[in-house]
């Protein structure tokens, strides 16, 4: 069996990515459904298209605790399929209780770990991200990794994903998958 066929074959649950904004959820979980051949989920883009409204927007007219209700009902609903796909959640997620207690009881965590210095080049001239729309970002992404850190650091797999490069994620994410998943 290939690597792909022998992850697949192991994982019944979904895989959940937590992490900062820009350490990469979207990008892995692109990778990761290539790789595995499973169904991805974006979280902030199912309320965007719920909402009729891009993140930012939800923020300035409804209001961040606004955006956390729809974004624990989304999650919590993404996580009842119980079957194999990735779930890339919004990197405030897990302040949730009940949103970080659902992802460690019916996913297999990964924690997509980055320094705040690579996560500001990858945010450099974003305005899509409302909590960075703030002098310093710097600082900003500071607290919240802050607070977040403890919350991020129950995920099953932490992975360091500093890197740009593609396939040197994948080896990573293979590598990382089949040690979780007891395979030799
Ligand atoms: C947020 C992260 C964003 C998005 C919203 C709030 C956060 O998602 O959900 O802007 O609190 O860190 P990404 O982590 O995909 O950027």
């Amino acid at each position: 069996m290939d690597i792909k066929a022998e992850i697949s074959d192991k994982l019944d649950k979904p895989i959940a990515l937590v992490g900062m904004m820009g350490c990469g959820k979207s990008h892995v979980g692109q990778i990761l459904s290539n790789m595995l051949g499973c169904p991805v989920y974006d979280s902030d883009e199912i309320i965007e298209q719920l909402e009729g409204m891009a993140v930012s927007k939800i923020f300035e007219t409804k209001g961040e605790s606004y955006f956390r209700k729809i974004e624990a009902e989304t999650i919590l609903k993404l996580l009842e399929s119980r079957t194999p796909s990735v779930i890339a959640t919004g990197g405030g997620a897990v302040i949730n209780p009940t949103v970080l207690n659902a992802i460690k009881e019916y996913a297999v965590s990964m924690w997509l770990m980055t320094d705040i210095d690579v996560i500001l080049k990858r945010v450099e001239g974003d305005v899509r991200r409302p909590l960075l729309n703030v002098p310093d970002k710097a600082a900003r992404l500071t607290e919240l990794l802050r607070v977040r850190r403890p919350l991020y650091a129950q995920a099953d797999i932490k992975l360091d994903s500093n890197t740009n490069d593609p396939d040197a994620l994948k080896d990573r994410l293979g590598r990382a998958l089949y040690e979780y998943l007891n395979l030799r």
